[in-house]
């Protein structure tokens, strides 16, 4: 027997109990344990077979760090038939997640118990696959079509409840999986229950397919694996036999399995999972948290507030005046009753936190106790000195200085106050109470607690959170100015900036950089381009189109113009008429013929400013790890997951050829186009960026 699967014998039971932490997974100890079990149980005489599993969960599926390496025997589909195919009575007893893998042999079993709070679900499309252990014919067979496709294809896992209402489970009962598991198969053994094969029930009744095929890869933006598994379902419901539907989902499974977007979500999995595990933060304890100071109640304040509020921290949110400040508590109110509509508190958790834990103040010695805050006042340097200096002057010993800054130095603001180790950077997107990444930017002096502590607090609002170093827009924004810098570029040669959103669009990003723009607000952009105005070198291509829109007070979405025209009350924007007139007097300006771009090209020229500047932001240390980039940029920027971040995506087309690539387009500005170093230095050396992650791993 393996270790990962203990074998004992209780009465006519056969138990098999899997014992492999933290999740149960399905690596190949616990398959060759599994099948080990059934031969002797079948070979001893045992009646039926019980299975479960020891610690927080049942099996929670395959062991995705075997992905990628050649399958060894048994495989899932075989062992998954083999189970089912039993003599003996088989029964799982679920609880903790019974995930992929896990509810195929749940769903190989003939009999299935689960105490009320197990879920279960088939998450394989969120890593680029299917079910490709008989979930997609048997589920459909268990709990119809339509069941099956929506936990299929969302991924989506279902609670107790629902899966005993869809026939996926025959009984829930309170306790433990062993005791309950071990009671409900002596029962059927008493009652003399039959062996109940799934693949034996007669094939499901379809829907229309093709129709819901274009759909979803509409809804996915090019994901491919939910439409993938779609057509592994409609196998179970046209192929000539089980097996057959068996075959297909086996051959839709390699097809995803052999796919780059399998490579990039399964990168995604991980690296949101390592991000925030820093080595230097390996027992450091981080300061106590309970009360939280938020300044400014703007929509990014208002949302770090709602954050904290719904993680059960105290908060003092600071303005100006009683009525910003009775603005600031309007904007929380709405946020948090967004939540009660979305069933995430109740009626009374809102009064409670609105009454109880939220305090508005507009005298700074309101925030003498708590142990830190946050400000999220205006972008300039001397207003966030002056804040920075008042809060040094009231707050306790020990509490965390934060600021929320997008782009300006820490260390600067730091230096105004006379403990630079209490200060870093903290930096929200916005809707801060919805967007999940959290950049804990890191100044020279601030104390290592004081790290874990922004750690910590990321953890508590349920945020995916990237350490950052200092420089101008950290990691996040700082790529973002380049790639969208190389946007205008393609824009003063010919682009329009419709093509460039849609072939983004394309490339699976939920909105192009100029709807971006115009969401975020134009005078952002435009106030970051006057702030670095004095620094620019002569060389560097900026364009004025993007400043005339402002100057006409044409700021985006919330001025209901900006590169899109905005209607009252309708989503998303229609291009601005008056947008090319304004680009083709730029290029006028300059002298330039516009040429033709193809969306390849734009797309291509696009990411490859993205990984140069990427590679430079790893590359000066500001991003410790690649990964750390791509998660940057899929938790905060809507870098389409299925391509696993910029660096993952680089990985996967090939380094030498961006580079090639940056090459050549540096014939025509090589002042923008300068290649990393890190870049260069991979190529020379035939390594990728993922080898730098497990390095650093
Ligand atoms: N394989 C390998 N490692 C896994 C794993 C898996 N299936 N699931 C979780 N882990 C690891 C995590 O990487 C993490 O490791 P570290 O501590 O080293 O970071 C550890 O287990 C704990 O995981 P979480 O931090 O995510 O713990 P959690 O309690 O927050 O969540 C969970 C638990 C719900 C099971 C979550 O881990 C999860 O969703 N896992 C993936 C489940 C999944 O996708 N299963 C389907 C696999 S594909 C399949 O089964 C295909 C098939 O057809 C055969």
């Amino acid at each position: 027997m393996s270790d990962a699967i203990r074998y004992e014998r209780v009465g006519d039971i056969a138990v098999l109990t899997a014992q492999n932490p933290p999740v149960n997974a399905l690596g190949l100890d616990v398959r060759r344990g599994l099948l080990a079990g059934f031969e002797r149980a079948e070979t001893e005489g045992a009646k039926a077979v019980l299975i479960y599993g020891d610690g927080r969960t049942y099996f929670a599926g395959a062991d995705i760090r075997e992905f990628g390496k050649p399958m060894q025997a048994p495989s899932f589909a075989d062992l998954c038939t083999r189970i089912e195919a039993s003599p003996l009575i088989v029964v799982s007893a679920l609880h903790g997640t019974a995930l992929g893998g896990g509810l195929e042999v749940a769903l190989s079993s003939h009999y299935r118990i689960a105490v009320p709070s197990a879920k279960m679900g088939l998450p394989e499309v969120h890593l680029g696959i299917l079910p490709g252990a008989g979930g997609t014919q048997r589920l459909p067979r268990v709990a119809g079509v339509g069941m099956a496709l929506d936990m299929i294809t969302t991924g989506r896992p279902i609670g107790a409840a629902k899966a005993l209402e869809n026939g996926i489970i025959d009984r829930v009962v309170e306790g433990e999986p062993r005791e309950i598991g071990l009671a409900y198969t002596q029962e059927l053994l008493e009652a003399g229950a039959p062996r109940r094969a799934v693949c034996d029930l007669p094939a499901p009744k379809g829907v229309d397919f093709d129709a819901m095929h274009v759909a979803l890869l509409k809804k996915g933006r090019g994901q491919l694996s939910p439409a993938t598994a779609l057509r592994a379902v409609q196998a179970a419901c046209e192929a000539d036999s089980f097996e057959a539907g068996l075959r297909r989902e086996r051959e839709l499974f390699m097809e995803l399995m052999n796919s780059d977007q399998r490579l990039g979500m399964i990168h995604a999995f991980f690296s949101e999972r390592a991000v925030s595990k820093l080595p230097e933060l390996k027992g450091v304890a981080p300061r106590v948290l309970a009360e939280m100071g938020v300044i400014g109640g703007g929509t990014m304040g208002a949302g770090i507030a709602t954050a904290a509020l719904l993680s059960g921290l105290k908060v003092t949110m600071l303005e100006m005046t009683d009525a910003a400040a009775a603005a600031a508590q309007g904007r929380i109110e709405g946020n948090l009753k967004g939540a009660v509509k979305r069933g995430k508190i109740s009626a009374d958790q809102f009064t409670a936190l609105t009454t109880q834990a939220l305090t508005l103040a507009t005298d700074y010695s309101a925030l003498a106790q708590v142990d830190l805050v946050v400000e999220a006042v205006f972008e300039d340097m001397s207003v966030k000195k002056t804040v920075f200096t008042q809060l040094d002057a009231v707050c306790k010993p020990g509490a965390i200085l934060a600021s929320n800054t997008s782009y300006l130095d820490i260390n600067e603001i730091a230096a105004c106050t006379s403990r630079p180790e209490d200060v870093i950077g903290l930096h929200f997107f916005s809707p801060a109470h919805v967007m999940k990444l959290l950049e804990v930017v890191v100044a020279d002096k601030t104390a290592i607690d004081v790290v874990a502590t922004g750690f910590a607090l990321g953890k508590m609002l349920g945020k995916i959170s990237v350490r950052s170093g200092v420089c101008d827009g950290f990691i996040g924004n700082r790529i973002l100015a380049a790639y969208r810098a190389c946007a205008d570029h393609m824009i003063l040669d010919g682009a329009s900036p419709y093509q460039i959103d849609a072939a983004m669009t394309a490339f699976g990003f939920a909105m192009g950089p100029f709807a971006v723009a115009d969401l975020a607000g134009l005078d952002i952009g435009w106030a970051a381009r006057k702030r670095l105005a004095p620094t620019r070198d002569a060389r560097e291509r900026v364009p004025s189109f993007p400043d005339k829109l402002c100057e006409d007070g044409h700021f985006g979405q919330k001025t209901g113009k900006g590169y899109y025209v905005y209607e009252a009350g309708k989503r998303g924007g229609t291009p601005n008429p008056d947008v090319p007139g304004l680009i083709d007097a730029n290029r006028a300006e300059l002298g330039l013929t516009p040429r033709v771009f193809t969306d390849a090209e734009i797309t291509r020229r696009y990411m490859c400013a993205m990984v140069n500047e990427a590679a430079k932001v790893v590359g000066e240390g500001i991003a410790r790890r690649p990964l750390d980039v791509d998660m940057t940029l899929l938790f905060g920027y809507g870098f389409p997951r299925y391509h696993g971040g910029p660096l993952k995506w680089a990985d996967i087309v090939g380094l030498d050829d961006i580079l090639a690539d940056i090459n050549t387009y540096a014939k025509g500005d090589d002042f923008f186009w300068q290649p990393a170093p890190l870049l260069q230095q991979l190529v020379a050396d035939g390594r990728c960026f993922d080898d730098l992650n497990k390095e650093a791993s």
